[in-house]
């Protein structure tokens, strides 16, 4: 099936004439499709999506979905784990090489090994990662719920967090526990600038510095506010702060201009001079991706059931969890 894509999508030429919003809300009814799309997908692909949300928001959504087919506009261990849920369904991805560097830093052979040097501890691990470290996981979670996950396990339950060093930084300082971290890191959040976010503030005083836990702790230090992207988007709605600088990903920014108008929102300046706050994963997403994919259905996730059922059970204990704390 593979041997038809050409660097992990349908190299198929699109008629440039097609209104490719009109024939891909036609593929939706034809197939019973629904569009998941993540924040960080670039506007066109958010305007079409039938469900926009953070990575607790889609697994719901994957979770509880009655289309036929999970079209997934966003990274691959989202896809993945719409496909965990959803083993009968078809989960098509734009581009199967939209990947995540945070994902990637952490291997599971080394994790295996990792763990098994330590093993008194539970693992908790961040969504952004595979299914095989999925597999070797007690319970998964994600920026929203990482801090009840952790908290559901007693003090005196020693925890391994992976791979996410900086969001387990920032959750061993909300909870007062020592996890162990992974030593793992997303590209697009580390490379935001201390000193150039410093600076920003001092040329506009009353704006706010909103930031995803996913950034390094001097960034996170310097937040006004702190959260997923969901909890972001939600507090540049509420706050009556007009001036919000945002630590995150770019593609947030749309949501946040359509739902504030009158507000001004400035991403937060990279430590360099190139458009680093975009992810590279994200962004790999086209429409003309999306409507190849839905008509020939072809990228499709596909799972080995061994593999599938062990990651989906740390992935349900999550949802009960979040559930019960009546996280959003
Ligand atoms: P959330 O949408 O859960 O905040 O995660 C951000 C992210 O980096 C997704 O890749
Ligand atoms: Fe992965 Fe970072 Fe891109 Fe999210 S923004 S998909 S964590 S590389």
């Amino acid at each position: 099936m593979e041997n038809v894509l050409k660097d992990g999508w349908l190299d198929i030429s699109v008629d440039p004439t097609l209104d490719l919003f009109e024939e891909i809300n036609r593929l939706k009814k034809e197939k019973n499709a629904i569009i998941l799309a993540h924040y960080y997908q670039d506007a066109d692909i958010q305007e079409i999506a039938d469900y926009i949300g953070d990575s607790l928001g889609l697994a719901r959504q994957a979770a509880q979905t009655k289309a036929e087919m999970i079209v997934f506009a966003g990274v691959h261990f989202m896809a993945e784990t719409a496909k965990i849920l959803n083993p009968g369904k078809k989960v098509v991805i734009p581009d199967l090489l939209a990947g995540c560097s945070l994902s990637d830093s952490c291997p599971p052979a080394l994790f295996k090994i990792f763990k098994e040097k330590h093993p008194d501890h539970k693992v908790v691990s961040y969504i952004n990662c595979s299914a095989e470290i999925k597999a070797l996981s007690d319970v998964i979670c994600t920026s929203s719920n990482a801090v009840s996950v952790v908290n559901s396990f007693s003090k005196e339950q020693p925890l391994i967090f992976a791979p996410d060093k900086n969001l387990g930084h920032y959750v061993n300082k909300k909870t007062g526990r020592e996890m162990l971290l992974w030593d793992g890191a997303c590209m697009v959040h580390e490379i935001f600038s201390i000193e150039k976010i410093t600076k920003l503030k001092q040329r506009f005083p009353k704006a706010k510095l909103i930031a995803h836990p996913e950034c390094e702790d001097p960034i996170l230090q310097l937040a006004d506010m702190i959260g997923s992207t969901t909890e972001l988007l939600k507090y540049s709605q509420q706050d009556t702060t007009q001036e919000f600088i945002v630590a995150t990903e770019a593609g947030i920014l749309h949501q946040m201009i359509k739902n504030s108008p009158q507000k001004t929102f400035i991403p937060a300046p990279p430590n360099n001079n190139c458009a680093c706050n975009e992810c590279p994963h994200m962004k790999r997403n086209t429409l003309e991706k999306i409507y190849t994919c839905m008509r020939y259905e072809l990228p499709a996730i596909e799972m080995n059931e061994e593999l599938r059922l062990s990651a989906k059970k740390p992935i349900e204990r999550m949802l009960e969890i979040s559930q019960a704390a009546g996280i959003q």
